[in-house]
């Protein structure tokens, strides 16, 4: 299969054909979600509290990060991957930001990397896209900055906010950013950024106006008991794992399994 590359997503959006990308962290779902024909495989740093155990992003490592992008990198054929910069890896300057990009792409084989923030990192977006290094931006709710933000709550609401996240929107465009996530955003505000924007807006809790979509694989596939509310379950996968763990306890328990046609004779 031909590899999505950044022109394939502004061609989507002038087609509007929706551009879909989901979560992955490892090989064995990144090389499924691939054979299904998702576009965007995003290594995030939701991977903090999806399969580290981590209560948020905020503690994720670019050390932790790395083999979980070279695994999803190394068995997607198809979608381009897109790697996290976590929190405190890329804010202090452009060549904060381009050091950790340098190793998401050396080490990890990303395609792309995304990054928190509007204005306050349009210099860091300049730098690293001149450098060859494709940036997706990610505004409205930035789980990254969760302290500052009051929690996890829906962002462009209130005075001045909207036009506040479309001029962000606007500059890291500027700067040269290939797409923009829009997370938890009233639907209007991320239909008026995807109308102003030429390149995509990928929607997150952001309505059905976005160019593209993207969930976290887990919420996606119903792995764990909680999603949030925007996040629709699509399969009952965490269901299924426990019914065939049960299965296979028990047949162990039993004596049943290994039967004859998983036994070696002599
Ligand atoms: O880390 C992540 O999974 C993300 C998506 C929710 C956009 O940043
Ligand atoms: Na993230």
């Amino acid at each position: 299969p031909k590899r999505v590359r950044v022109h394939h997503l502004g061609q989507m959006k002038e087609r509007g054909e929706p551009i879909t990308m989901l979560t992955a962290y490892d090989a064995v779902t990144a090389r499924i979600f691939d054979e299904a024909g998702i576009d965007v495989l995003l290594v995030g740093d939701s991977i903090g509290n999806t399969m580290l155990g981590l209560h948020g992003t905020i503690p994720v490592t670019v050390d932790e990060m790395v083999p979980a992008v070279r695994a999803v990198a190394g068995a997607a054929r198809r979608a381009m991957v897109v790697a996290d910069l976590p929190f405190g890896s890329y804010e202090a300057s452009p060549q904060h930001a381009f050091a950790t990009a340098v190793r998401m792409l050396k080490e990890g084989g990303a395609h792309a990397v995304k990054l928190e923030g509007g204005e306050r990192v349009a210099a860091h977006v300049k730098l690293l896209s001149e450098s060859g290094v494709p940036v997706i931006g990610h505004l409205g709710f930035t789980p990254q900055s969760e302290h500052a933000l009051g929690g996890t709550r829906v962002q462009g609401r209130g005075d001045g906010a909207a036009e506040r996240l479309v001029a962000d929107a606007v500059a890291l465009q500027e700067a040269g950013a290939v797409a923009v996530v829009l997370e938890m955003v009233p639907a209007p505000v991320a239909a008026r950024a995807t109308e102003v924007l030429h390149v995509p807006t990928i929607g997150i809790g952001a309505g059905s106006a976005c160019d593209g979509q993207v969930l976290v694989w887990t919420d996606m596939a119903g792995m764990t008991a909680w999603a949030p509310r925007f996040a629709k379950k699509f399969g009952d996968v965490g269901a299924a794992l426990y019914t065939a763990t049960r299965a296979y306890a028990q047949e162990v328990r039993e004596g049943t399994f290994p039967g004859p046609d998983h036994t070696f004779a002599e």
